[in-house]
């Protein structure tokens, strides 16, 4: 089964082609992170406007690269959410279009499952069957959340933040000391070298007990990122020289406040839910910090970690074919891609 994946729901414009769920013939990825600098977030006109330029580009790269002839592939996957609406919806009307010329299938993907799907794509990982139930960490700009997941396409949230997303906590944090935009790789360069005591930031309900929130989740399984972003913001205030200074250790100190954050979350997780297999998704997941945290807990708990591959952890379109392929491979369907629904949630309600 061979399948193109098209990725479009922030400012990545991807395609890529997959054998199987789990073989990458191609992956291309267009980033528009020079367009996004100069505002220093992502503005979503300038996003879908790009997309449409590079849609026609990125794909047909991904068949040439792949060396397959469009009459080979069996279906067409697209992410239609959660993201943003006006740039979902390129990557749909392109997807549909391709699909009408081709007589293909065009399925809709969800973007987190997606990145969950993205940690089978490393050759030596093992096959969801062999994984499964296993404990995901799932850190990326737009969303911070455990994730059980039992088989593919069966996921239970345990715990997700209660304000920011990890990623967008580095990105608002670099942006206060002037670190320049995506923040998560600017902090993480700017932070070798620095003291990562330096400030001690708070780690987000670190205390909370025994509460759960309106939706019913255990606080200590929740993370909440804007309180540390307030105490970097007010740090600032007060010694504005630091910034000259100490800006290595200010960055090293916040990128540390993040990773325990995460890493004491997942620990509590490990210990409820006994999982014995570990895995991180997202874009947060290339942090270097991270992944060796990660390594050193699953050590101590005696569980497998499966950590996403660098090429697939931000967003690409390899992990949204393998989403739907290996749906396809658990006997399950993929809805038809109809429409783009920017809140999408993994789990249905
Ligand atoms: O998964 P992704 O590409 O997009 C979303 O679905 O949101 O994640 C993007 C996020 C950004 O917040 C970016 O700062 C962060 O991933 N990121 C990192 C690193 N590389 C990207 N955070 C920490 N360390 C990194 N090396
Ligand atoms: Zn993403």
């Amino acid at each position: 089964m061979i399948l193109l994946g098209i990725e479009s729901s922030c400012d990545e414009t991807a395609a890529a082609v997959v054998r199987d769920g789990r073989h990458v013939l191609s992956s291309v990825i267009h980033s528009q992170i020079a367009s996004h600098r100069p505002y220093g977030g992502v503005v979503p006109e300038i996003a879908s406007r790009a997309h449409v330029g590079a849609f026609p580009v990125v794909t047909a790269a991904a068949m040439e690269q792949a060396g397959i002839a469009w009459r080979d592939l069996d279906a067409i996957a697209v992410t239609h959410g959660p993201g943003l609406v006006s740039s979902l919806l390129i990557g749909l009307s392109g997807a549909r279009a391709l699909g009408q010329a081709l007589g293909k299938p065009v399925w809709g993907v969800n973007h987190i499952e997606a990145h969950l799907a993205g940690m089978f794509l490393a050759p030596a990982a093992p096959a969801p069957d062999a994984a499964c139930p296993l404990l995901a960490l799932m850190v990326s700009g737009g969303h911070t959340c455990l994730v059980e997941m039992t088989a593919v396409g069966q996921y239970r949230i345990l715990g997700q933040t209660l304000d920011d997303a990890a990623g967008e906590c580095l990105d608002k944090g670099a942006n206060l000391l002037g670190l320049g935009y995506p923040g998560g790789p600017a902090i993480e360069r700017a932070a070798q070298g620095g003291h990562p005591d330096y400030v001690h930031f708070p780690r987000g309900l670190e205390h909370a007990r025994h509460r759960t929130t309106d939706n019913g989740l255990a606080i200590d399984m929740c993370f909440s990122f804007s309180g540390l972003k307030t105490a970097l913001l007010y740090h600032l205030k007060k010694h504005p020289e630091e910034l000259d200074g100490h800006r290595a250790d200010l960055a090293a100190s916040y990128q540390q406040a993040v990773m325990d954050s995460l890493a004491q979350r997942v620990e509590r997780a490990l210990a409820v839910t006994g999982a014995r297999t570990l895995a991180c998704v997202g874009g947060v997941a290339k942090n270097a910090l991270l992944r060796g945290k990660l390594e050193a807990l699953a050590r101590r708990h005696s569980a497998t970690l499966i950590l996403t591959p660098l090429a697939y952890c931000t967003d690409n379109a390899a992990m949204v074919a393998a989403a739907a392929g290996l749906r396809v491979l658990a006997g399950l369907d993929n809805p038809p891609a109809l429409e783009a629904d920017p809140s999408l949630p993994l789990v249905g309600e």
